[in-house]
């Protein structure tokens, strides 16, 4: 009976996982989708602890509840307090928990096989092998050396990935021949994981396993540059995400199992699509060197001559165009200017101007990270077009206001092969009758390079902070008729 209801529980869970991812894919329905995948997940676990088979001690069940009560806490408070630009940040360390809960999950397991092993008398193993038991042996030391070896790579790659992220570790660390060297210990890390579940090992070697799996993790994530930590991320969550799988082979739960292939499979496709969007090759991403001065890398060499736009003539400019298209980018989230500009679209839609948004799949620092900060602002979600629709339109335009952007707006994408960033795709400003940039300084991007787009003879600069610079025009559009 009370199998039948924990296999109810798993269902439900696993119902409300996918029906929470496919919401997850609508701005408008994200956070319903967000909250049923989390109930789903309590009912997993609630089911896990009270409808186990055997009986639970009152010590444990206190462990269990203050374990949970503590991790709550904590997530909790994190989240909460966490600023939108720093959400990477938060991702990869709740990434790193999930690797280094799986990883625990196994060295556990390790310890239980071998004492089970252990304590069984000769006959009934030589007994066990004749039915096949050998066979079952080597599946379940499978399962628990492969989520060792992929949750402890994840979850050392993660703290790796955060610390870039933070700022504590800015430069990519690149030892001489580091690709050969991070090949040559990632097959040995295999072997010797291969060679454990061949031979069943011993716990000394599982350790040294361990071991060798977080230094794995670190090689593999020190040589990345900032730039490319995002995709990292994702990449070490499809991990994470197979270590949770391996995790319900062992179980044979299937709730773990479904979790953990939704993650890995999600976070890989979220891998390609973040690649994809770049124009570049994983292999780019893990071997290359783009991205590889800090995040905030310098200042670029001021090339030819720029013009400004003083806040009075921008005024004046967007109240008489027709139509108006507002490129976000990273710097409008650091400023926390979604609202304002929410402010300024209807201010020109009042006038009877066209607004829409130009979203580049890459814009910001994190997936979707332009279509959050601007629902945040309750921006219509239909005015948000995406790249490949915005830019047929970009001709008709009379003004792009690029705000904080640089990056997917530098025509170097399609115009300069020596680039890093050549091959590209990105929103084709520059195809608009005035383009106008408001950035605080001639600073480059993610990239670290010069935007040749500031030189365009039909752009302008509306320099300062996002934040103030926009309130200025709002205040400035509303002393005009
Ligand atoms: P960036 O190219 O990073 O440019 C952002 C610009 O915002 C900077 O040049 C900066 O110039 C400006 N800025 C910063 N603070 C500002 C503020 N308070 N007010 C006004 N402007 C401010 O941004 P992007 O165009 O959004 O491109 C994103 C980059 O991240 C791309 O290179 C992309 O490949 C990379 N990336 C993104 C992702 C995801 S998933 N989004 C993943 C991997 C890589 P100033 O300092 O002069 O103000």
């Amino acid at each position: 009976m009370k199998h039948n209801l924990l296999e109810i529980c798993y269902l439900i869970g696993s119902i409300t996982f996918i029906i929470g991812l496919k919401m997850m894919g609508n701005a408008k329905t994200a956070r319903k989708g967000n909250l049923i995948g989390a109930a789903g997940m309590t009912i997993a676990i609630l089911g896990t602890i009270f409808l186990h088979e055997g009986c639970i001690s009152a010590t444990i069940f206190g462990l269990i509840f203050g374990a949970i009560g503590l991790g709550t806490a904590i997530g909790w408070m994190t989240a909460k307090k966490v600023q939108m630009t720093k959400m990477p940040e938060l991702v990869s360390m709740f990434n790193g928990m999930g690797g280094a809960c799986a990883a625990l999950i196994s060295l556990i397991e390790y310890n239980h096989l071998r004492h089970a092993a252990e304590e069984l008398p000769p006959f009934a193993l030589a007994a066990m092998a004749m039915m096949g038991g050998a066979s079952m042996m080597y599946g379940t030391m499978l399962a628990i050396i492969a989520g060792l070896i992929i949750g402890t790579i994840s979850f050392s790659g993660s703290i790796i990935a955060y610390l870039k992220l933070n700022g504590t570790m800015n430069q990519p660390i690149r030892l001489p021949k580091y690709n050969v060297i991070n090949t040559l210990v990632m097959i040995g890390v295999f072997t010797f994981g291969g060679y454990i579940v061949v031979t069943g090992g011993s716990s000394m070697l599982v350790y040294l396993l361990f071991a060798a799996a977080i230094v794995y993790g670190v090689l593999f994530t020190i040589p990345i540059g900032g730039a490319d930590m995002p995709v990292v991320i994702s990449l070490l969550n499809s991990f994470t995400g197979l270590a949770a799988a391996f995790g319900g082979f062992l179980y044979s739960n299937k709730i773990m199992l479904t979790g953990g292939i939704l993650v890995g499979s999600a976070g890989t496709l979220l891998t390609l699509i973040m690649c994809k969007a770049m124009n570049r090759p994983l292999s780019n991403v893990i071997f290359g060197a783009f991205g590889g001065g800090s995040a905030t890398a310098g200042t670029t060499d001021i090339k030819g001559s720029i013009k400004d736009i003083q806040v009075a003539d921008l005024a004046v400019l967007m109240n008489y165009s027709k139509r108006v298209v507002i490129v976000p980018g990273y710097g409008l989230a650091v400023a926390q200017a979604q609202h304002v500009i929410h402010e300024l679209e209807l201010l020109l839609e009042e006038r009877g101007v066209e607004v829409k948004y130009a979203i580049h799949p890459v814009a910001g620092r994190m997936p979707g990270h332009m279509n959050v900060l601007l629902a945040e602002a309750n921006v219509d979600y239909g005015k948000l077009i995406e790249m490949d629709d915005i830019n047929p339109e970009f001709e008709q335009t009379d003004v792009v206001l690029v705000v904080g952007a640089n990056d997917v707006v530098n025509p170097a994408a399609k115009s300069d092969p020596a680039s890093p960033i050549f091959g590209m795709p990105i929103l084709e400003v520059d195809k608009a009758k005035n383009i106008i940039i408001n950035k605080r300084s001639m600073n480059a991007g993610y990239a670290g390079i010069d935007n040749l787009l500031f030189y365009d003879p039909k752009a302008s600069m509306f320099f300062g902070d996002a934040k103030k610079a926009l309130t200025e025009l709002v205040a400035e559009l509303k002393t005009m008729e």
